[in-house]
């Protein structure tokens, strides 16, 4: 790829730039939902209690799914985008490294919430896992931001 394509593209596919952005709200907007209904949503049963909101299940599924996307993603913009960039350093190299590493401890803590030794341990699991999603979101945010003003203007 020449030096002017690279710096058109930011030597990423169309289709995983598109894949990225697309997955990446499903995840985060899945995560915000569930926050959402588990902290403030009850609905009334049959007998009489209050229970969870059947969406708030449909968002861990979705968020499950996404996140096995992500991964894949993530796999293919690592030689292409992530390592090219990391050689070359400078322009966003911060808000890059921080995502990566913020992605390698979602997808850990994630399996840690598939697989919990206890409910406490999980509490605080998922209190690191949904903390890290919306600082990985909001750099995310950061780190297109370029392309994302073009889109608006
Ligand atoms: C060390 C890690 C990383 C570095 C050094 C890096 C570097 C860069 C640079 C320099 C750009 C601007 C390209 C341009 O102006 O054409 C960019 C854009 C972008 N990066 Fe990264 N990046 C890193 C990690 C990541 C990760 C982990 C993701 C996704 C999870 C990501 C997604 C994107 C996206 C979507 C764009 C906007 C591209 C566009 O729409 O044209 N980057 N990155
Ligand atoms: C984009 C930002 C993200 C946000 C806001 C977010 C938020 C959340 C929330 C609120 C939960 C539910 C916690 C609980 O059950 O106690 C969750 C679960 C989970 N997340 Fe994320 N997350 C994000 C990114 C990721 C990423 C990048 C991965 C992995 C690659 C991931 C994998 C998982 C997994 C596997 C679960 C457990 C699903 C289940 O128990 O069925 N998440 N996430």
């Amino acid at each position: 790829m020449s030096s002017r394509s690279l710096k058109k593209t930011g030597s990423m596919p169309k289709i995983s730039k598109i894949s990225l952005y697309l997955i990446l709200i499903i995840l985060a907007f899945s995560g915000f939902i569930w926050l959402y209904l588990d902290h403030f949503v009850r609905v009334n049963t049959e007998f009489g209690g209050a229970a969870h909101h059947p969406i708030e299940y449909k968002m861990l599924v979705t968020h499950g799914i996404a996140a096995y996307f992500f991964i894949f993603l993530f796999g293919a913009i690592w030689n292409d985008h992530i390592k090219k960039w990391f050689k070359i350093g400078k322009k966003n190299f911060r808000s890059g490294v921080f995502m990566v590493s913020t992605i390698s401890t979602l997808a850990i803590s994630g399996l840690m919430l598939y697989y919990p030794t206890s409910d406490e341990f999980r509490n605080i699991v998922s209190f690191i896992h949904w903390t890290l999603g919306i600082a990985l979101f909001a750099t995310f945010l950061f780190h297109a931001k370029a392309k994302i003003r073009s889109i608006k203007s």
